[in-house]
């Protein structure tokens, strides 16, 4: 198979196994070519994208720009809170004037669940999620998966733990809906309170031990407490949090094997993970951020590749 069997990227619910293989194929190949003294290619020179951000980025938005630049797109970017979105305008209308000035692909984050859906059902662009609400967060799981199979060779069979605010983490959705397609096995960790009830109807299991966790994982996924989207006080206090679910060398060191640590992005040092730890050799954090711009070249060109027929 050489096309992606969607049309846009909203979710990793949507995908199959072999769109999860054809992406990380081509993102190998263009692993490839940033590595290369000259790092870009002109396979997009008639295609325009517009980056939509409606919500704080610093990876996703970069890494997104930097990947359209090196296909040698067109592109325009958007921050909400310089924009007429201010002024009342909707979603719709703002996409709707963007694309009068013949944009082909929208990148979209936005605070609400099902906007990147919603929008995809109104106007006439192809989608990428990069981010809504806590719902999905599809190109992180991809390159978070890319990451894991360059580290261990293969995803399918590996125990992958994730660990912290799974409750209002649409990486944790998307992570779990990656990697369960590529057989992989999946535990979540973390207060009772930030677990969603519904979590084990996905084929996860549910560990609040962390030290139990990191025994059983090849690979622990760490994440940050949003507190951001929080309007109560689901732990007593950052400190018991560190205390019960803060990964430090210490525990890794009483582990009798290596685990590989990653983490999404932002870092809160000294809350989820210690310093030392995401510095370790053991992490394959910065691993993860450079594979986020093959990866994104990847879902472009599949995409853009569909317009140019
Ligand atoms: N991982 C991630 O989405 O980071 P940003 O919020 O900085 O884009």
């Amino acid at each position: 198979m050489n096309q992606l069997s969607v049309q846009h990227l909203i979710g990793i619910k949507h995908l199959k196994k072999s769109d999860i293989d054809l992406i990380f194929k081509t993102a190998d190949h263009f692993k490839e070519v940033i590595n290369r003294p000259i790092k870009k290619v002109p396979s997009l020179r008639d295609i325009t994208i517009a980056n939509l951000f409606f919500e704080n980025s610093t990876r996703t938005k970069l890494s997104f720009e930097l990947a359209e630049k090196r296909l040698s797109a067109d592109i325009i970017n958007f921050s909400a809170s310089q924009s007429s979105v201010k002024k009342g305008e909707t979603l719709i209308d703002t996409a709707n004037n963007i694309l009068s000035m013949k944009v082909d692909i929208i990148v979209m984050r936005h605070p609400s669940v099902g906007a990147c859906d919603f929008l995809s059902k109104h106007v006439n662009a192809k989608i990428v999620n990069a981010g809504d609400g806590t719902h999905e967060h599809p190109t992180q799981a991809l390159l978070d998966s890319f990451s894991i199979r360059e580290k261990l060779g293969e995803v399918k069979g590996k125990k992958i733990v994730i660990i912290g605010d799974i409750l209002h983490s649409r990486v944790a959705l998307s992570n779990i809906y990656a990697l369960k397609l590529q057989g992989a096995e999946v535990m979540v960790c973390g207060p009772k309170t930030l677990i969603p009830k519904y979590i084990e109807s996905l084929g996860v299991i549910v560990e609040t031990n962390l030290k139990k966790a990191l025994n059983w994982c090849d690979v622990a996924n760490v994440l940050r407490v949003q507190n951001e989207r929080m309007d109560i006080n689901y732990f007593p206090s950052t400190r018991e949090y560190t205390q019960l679910f803060g990964i430090n060398k210490t525990l890794l060191n009483s582990l009798d094997k290596k685990i590989v640590i990653m983490h999404p992005g932002p870092i809160n040092r000294g809350v989820e993970i210690t310093s030392d730890v995401a510095d370790a050799d053991q992490s394959i954090i910065l691993n993860q951020v450079e594979n986020g711009v093959a990866v994104r070249m990847a879902v472009i060109y599949l995409l853009a590749q569909q317009i140019k027929q």
